[in-house]
């Protein structure tokens, strides 16, 4: 990877320069200006996906200063080296290999097979796995078959695969899936008042085998569990109800985990990479491993659309470079994601962690300060619900915050086909208000009334929902963020900045059981004194 300063390169400073002149335009005089505009600014991607990329702030002259930033940043060098597995995780001295994962094309770029015979090995688990408990061949200890699969993780061993189950949840089989995230004990608490443990497989899933959260939730588990059969724990039972998905073999043997019954995950895949990997167990569980597959697919095929399309042509690329261009350049702060489909609604949370726990950093590749903008705070809500709480600021605040609106043209299902018409008429009516307003149709004595528009919005239109399609607008996302970080000069794929509040949190557990009001005196007073109120009630 090249670490070039991207307020250093020409292109930067062309951009500067026309943002002067393209902020006095509105989006309406860029549509009068350019009859022809949807066509040059969308793509349809094979018909699975129409990326309408029309209604932002931008020109053909705006698009090439864009596309020469990513030349001037010798991008295309940059995505090759992570499909050919150079070491582009600097800072923790790895390749990024979770495009490895996925079928097909990749062959073509890692010439690693024993990599690849590893991805064989644990494709072959998930898939052995997925198809003893779908069909009720695993019977739990009792000889009863398995109805619950709990997953025990947290960040990357959770997000994904929470948002991938729900989306697809039309294409779910009768297993009750449970994800016990957070160490708060009412999740543990709500979770053990709904399962029977002899009906149940928990997922422990950890890249580390050491986040506190999990490693908490699986002990408590694990304890609810031995009492259940009466302390009667043996090998053969447990493996009948304890799987690991870890890069941390050893600890999951420690914890009890039957060698055969721990899926590896490589060292090479970042947790909010992972739900390709062993960390998608819990998918191929609730949809089947052919469905699995798809998803696997269909993220390759948008792999090699990435790795193979020309700038100009290259949705993530795209998508990242106007990304740029709003946080960059416009100082917009934030995206919001607003996917009119219900079941998505674990999108937003999903590309929380994708996004900021990726490029949320302020030192460039050089070790330099960084004075520019990098990750936007990402956030959004299902559409039509938001419609009726936050779009008032989107449409009339003092903010420009750029807006995905996801949607999908064929339902799920034939029924309340009217439901869908409307859902699809708001979600179209949302992108030209945004971008239009009203202006033109209000009395100017309705000052209030007034919509400027001039908002800016992607429309992402797929198909419809299914596992490859679903996997090419996770790729899709994923690459806009690698390309982002590429571009902005930033390490990508390590999350260092969350390492310290897990210090910090190891030492309060100690100091505050230890009830030694030394230990506690050394905190800055504001820690100080919310300890001292805890401690007044416990
Ligand atoms: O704390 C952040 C993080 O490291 C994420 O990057 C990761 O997805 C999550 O914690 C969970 O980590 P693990 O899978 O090792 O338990």
């Amino acid at each position: 990877m090249k670490n070039i300063d991207p307020t250093k390169t020409f292109s930067w400073k062309y951009l500067k320069k026309h943002f002067q002149e393209i902020k006095k335009i509105t989006i309406n005089d860029l549509f009068i200006q350019d009859p022809n505009r949807f066509n040059n600014f969308s793509i349809n991607f094979e018909n699975k996906i129409l990326f309408d990329y029309s209604k932002n702030i931008i020109n053909q002259k705006t698009l090439s200063y864009l596309i020469n930033l990513a030349k001037e940043t010798k991008c295309f060098s940059s995505i090759y080296s992570m499909f050919y597995g150079k070491k582009i995780n600097v800072t923790e001295k790895k390749s990024v290999l979770h495009t490895a994962l996925r079928y097909n094309h990749n062959i073509l770029f890692l010439k690693n097979k024993e990599i690849y015979n590893m991805i064989d090995n644990i494709l072959k688990k998930i898939k052995n796995i997925s198809n003893d408990i779908i069909l009720g061949r695993w019977k739990g200890y009792t000889n009863k078959k398995i109805k619950n699969i709990i997953n025990i993780g947290i960040g990357g061993s959770q997000l994904g695969p929470l948002m991938v189950t729900e989306t697809l949840k039309e294409y779910k089989n009768k297993l009750n899936l449970f994800f016990l995230a957070n160490i708060d004990p009412i999740q543990i608490i709500n979770l053990i008042n709904q399962i029977n443990p002899e009906e149940s497989v928990f997922i422990i899933a950890s890249k580390t085998f050491n986040t506190q959260e999990t490693i908490t939730n699986a002990l408590s588990i694990k304890k609810w569990f031995i009492n259940h059969i009466n302390g009667d724990l043996n090998k053969n039972i447990f493996s009948k109800h304890f799987i690991a998905v870890t890069n941390n073999i050893d600890a999951a043997i420690d914890f009890g985990i039957n060698k055969k019954n721990i899926l590896p995950l490589l060292s090479e895949i970042g947790g909010r990479f992972s739900l390709w990997s062993s960390i998608g167990l819990i998918i191929s569980l609730s949809i089947g491993f052919n469905n699995f597959e798809k998803l696997l697919q269909g993220a390759s095929e948008m792999d090699y659309h990435f790795f193979s399309t020309p700038l100009d042509k290259n949705i993530p690329i795209i998508m990242a470079l106007i990304s740029i261009w709003y946080s960059n350049f416009w100082n917009t702060e934030t995206e919001a994601i607003i996917p009119y489909c219900d079941n998505m609604r674990f999108l937003p949370s999903y590309l929380q962690q994708l996004n900021m726990e990726s490029n949320g950093k302020s030192i460039d590749r050089n070790g330099n300060k960084i004075l520019y903008q990098t990750s936007p705070i990402i956030w959004g809500d299902v559409g039509t619900n938001g419609q009726h709480s936050f779009f008032q600021m989107l449409h009339q605040g003092t903010k420009i915050i750029p807006c995905d609106f996801i949607a999908a043209a064929i339902p799920y299902n034939n029924k309340y086909k009217d439901h869908h018409l409307k859902l699809i008429s708001n979600y179209i009516a949302q992108t030209k208000a945004l971008a239009f307003g009203n202006i033109k149709n209000i009395h100017k004595n309705n000052i209030y009334k007034f919509c400027f528009g001039n908002k800016p919005s992607n429309s992402i239109f797929l198909k419809k929902i299914t596992p490859y399609n679903l996997g090419l607008l996770i790729s899709f996302y994923e690459h806009k963020v690698f390309v982002q970080g590429i571009i902005l000069n930033i390490f990508s794929f390590d999350q260092w900045g969350v390492e310290l509040g897990k210090k910090i949190t190891n030492f309060l557990v100690e100091d505050i059981n230890s009830n030694i009001q030394e230990k506690i005196n050394q905190y800055d007073c504001s820690s100080k004194g919310i300890i001292n109120f805890y401690k007044n009630f416990n």
